[in-house]
């Protein structure tokens, strides 16, 4: 059976890293809730109208809204074998949604994974990263520079950077973490769910460390 997983951690802890190289592995579905967001901003969709401002200032978007995204991406066909989840749920509605969802769905086994990351390195990271807008790869000024400068190595297209990713807006994203993703810790703590996992290595040993600690293969 393929793996159903969540991947959870503040701003930077490597949740989309991960997730692509754990999708590429075990051909699952990644869900990442801030890429389906930023690319209904792009294409001028109701849904990124409503979701702009709260992203720019890296406030959550209303969990009714997010619920509702997930509630469709999940009635898709492919998504029912094997799914990883990045950057979703991230409140207590969120989570409380997300189980009744998959109930319905008679999923109720899967696995979370939070990133442990301090607070130093995650701002270097966020200030650091460029991203692909063509193909989506990720690299870091600091950590993974590309060979080419501001350029994709696998597309060729000009690397970007996340208009969220300025100083003011990164440290209210983390405030945010804290106060309102944290709490859903604990929530799947209780049901032994939870994996956690020091996210401050290299990605290639923090990919192994997950594969160390997830069950379902
Ligand atoms: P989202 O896109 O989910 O952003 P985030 O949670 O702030 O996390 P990031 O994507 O910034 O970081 P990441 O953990 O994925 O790290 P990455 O792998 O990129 O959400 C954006 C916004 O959308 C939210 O603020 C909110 O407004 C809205 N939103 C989204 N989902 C929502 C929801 N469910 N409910 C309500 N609102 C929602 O890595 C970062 C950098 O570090 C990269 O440059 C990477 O190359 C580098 N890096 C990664 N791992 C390592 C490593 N091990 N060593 C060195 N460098 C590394
Ligand atoms: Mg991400």
């Amino acid at each position: 059976m393929k793996p159903k997983l969540i991947i959870l951690g503040p701003p930077g802890s490597g949740k989309g890293t991960q997730a692509r190289l754990l999708a590429e592995k075990f051909n699952l579905v990644h869900i990442s809730t801030g890429d389906i967001l930023r690319a209904a901003v792009d294409s001028g969709k109701v849904l990124g109208q409503e979701a702009k401002g709260y992203m720019d200032r890296g406030e959550l978007v209303p969990d009714g809204v997010m619920l509702k995204v997930i509630r469709e991406k999940l009635s898709e066909d492919e998504t029912a074998s094997g799914f990883i989840f990045d950057g979703f749920p991230r409140t207590i509605p969120q989570a409380e949604g997300l189980t009744s969802i998959l109930g319905e769905m008679g999923i109720n086994i899967y696995e979370v994974i939070k990133l442990k990351v301090s607070d130093d390195t995650l701002i270097k990271r966020l200030t650091g990263r460029l991203f692909c807008p063509k193909c989506g790869a990720l690299f870091n000024l600091s950590f993974k520079p590309p060979k080419e400068d501001r350029l994709c190595e696998h597309c060729g297209a000009e690397l970007k950077r996340r208009s969220d990713d300025s100083e003011e807006v990164i440290k209210n994203r983390l405030e945010v973490y804290r106060h309102r993703t944290g709490p859903i810790e604990d929530f799947y703590r209780l049901q032994y769910k939870l994996k956690e996992v020091d996210g401050e290595g290299d990605s290639s040993s923090v990919f192994e460390m997950i594969l160390e600690v997830i069950t379902i293969s």
